[in-house]
């Protein structure tokens, strides 16, 4: 959705904006206002020994159109920049916005079987219509929602502490994440495995490595909007990265700044975000998630592809008061969706990061932030005194207390 200058309203005129349209209900902005409304009795059943609840700072980036459809994006990070980059990213290729698109959600669970010869695989082979039959059965409920069990393999892993038999069982959890019935179905299935091959079962759990559930995301960047040379310092980066893994490391980072940050407003696991994205960007020598290229009219064409396993139901995202709000903002029917708007902000992210490393550097967006902070910590009121202020730390790159309490006296006197 394209909202100019929403960066400007206050948080009181954003939320009312989104209300009016439709988008927020007033128990909604209760809950945003009340820095996200976790009760300490519902986090004390989430994890152990709780103490009490942390916050984040929870916005939303805007400018995002994904296959003809608006977005507004929410984003959960404690980093300056982070929301503008993405925001002003996607802003650079409107009205055409992203194309996108996303695997079926097939998550993959791994079956380690140990104490047995190469010999079992064909033991697994005569006994795959049963095997098949068991997964199917224990995958069942999520066949009601039209995913399931699909298929599975198996391999045999010489190392150095003998051969283990590995079976990797493929299940389509549709709009969850899918861990918790991986993981189920793992553990049911593994004692009748070993029985068959006359083993002992060990590890039975999920791939972070969602290869089977990539999302992919395409743009133009114009150069009658960017400029050739932006072009070519975007380029220039981008080529650093795919020769230096010290440099594609920062890469790969600023683009997962946006996608991290939406699976946190989503209630997602963006641990198993970050691990499936690095693994997968390992699988040839440790690569860029994003491309970059000129095309034929000399304007910068980039995609994405990255696995993404991420939910709109189950896990976190029931217990998390925000996460429902994100979702309702986001608007997204499926986590097939989710994923495509990931990879999206991903793209816009990294685009923006390059943008700025190649051009004015990236200090200049943040310090507009931290000067902000500096300046209400000093006791700038209001937010023409508090933008004045900052204005006059930036100018004189100093970023220090002493001196912001020194120019509001100034000011003031
Ligand atoms: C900072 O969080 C992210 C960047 O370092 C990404 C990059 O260097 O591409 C700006």
């Amino acid at each position: 959705m394209e909202i100019s200058g929403f960066y400007k309203l206050s948080v009181d005129e954003r939320l009312a904006l989104l209300k009016k349209e439709g988008i927020l209900s007033e128990g909604d902005i209760k809950i945003l206002l009340d820095t996200g409304s976790l009760k300490i009795d519902r986090a004390d059943l989430m994890i152990e020994n709780v103490l009490g609840v942390s916050h984040l700072p929870f916005g939303i980036a805007t400018n995002f159109r994904i296959n003809k459809k608006d977005y507004l994006v929410p984003m959960v990070i404690e980093e300056p920049s982070v929301v503008a980059a993405a925001s002003h990213g996607a802003k650079l290729i409107l009205p055409e916005g992203f194309s996108a698109e996303a695997d079926e959600p097939i998550m993959t669970g791994q079956l380690q079987i140990v104490g047995v010869s190469e010999e079992s695989l064909n033991k697994i082979e005569e006994n795959k219509e049963l095997i098949s039959s068991l997964a199917k059965e224990y995958a069942k409920q999520m066949e009601e929602y039209g995913g399931g069990f699909r298929s599975f393999s198996s391999r045999f892993l010489k190392t150095k502490r003998g051969g283990m038999l590995i079976l990797e069982f493929e299940i389509d959890v549709r709009d969850a994440m899918g861990a918790n019935t991986v993981n189920t179905v793992m553990e049911l299935i593994a004692p009748s495995i070993a029985e068959m091959v006359e083993g002992k079962s060990r590890l039975r759990i999920l791939t972070n490595l969602a290869i089977k559930r990539k999302a992919r995301a395409k743009a133009v960047w114009k150069k009658e909007v960017i400029g050739e040379e932006t072009i070519e310092g975007i380029l220039d980066c981008y080529e650093m990265a795919r020769n230096d893994v010290f440099r594609c490391a920062t890469h790969n980072k600023g683009t997962m700044n946006g996608i991290d940050a939406v699976a946190l407003a989503t209630g997602n696991d963006w641990r198993a975000v970050e691990a499936g994205a690095h693994s997968f960007a390992s699988l040839e020598g440790y690569s860029p998630l994003t491309h970059f290229e000129k095309n034929k009219s000399g304007d910068l064409a980039g995609r994405i592809e990255i696995p993404l396993a991420v939910g709109t139901i189950g896990g976190a995202i029931n217990s998390l008061p925000t996460s429902g709000i994100a979702l309702k903002i986001l608007g997204v029917n499926s986590a097939k969706e989710l994923s495509m708007v990931m990879a999206s902000v991903g793209l816009a992210q990294n685009l923006s990061a390059l943008k700025a490393l190649s051009t004015e550097g990236i200090q200049k967006g943040h310090m507009k932030l931290h000067a902000r902070n500096i300046a209400i910590l000093a006791g700038a009121g209001g937010p023409q005194e508090i933008d004045t202020l900052a204005d006059k730390l930036i100018e004189e790159k100093k970023f220090n207390l002493n001196r912001a309490k020194e120019l509001l006296q100034e000011m003031r006197a």
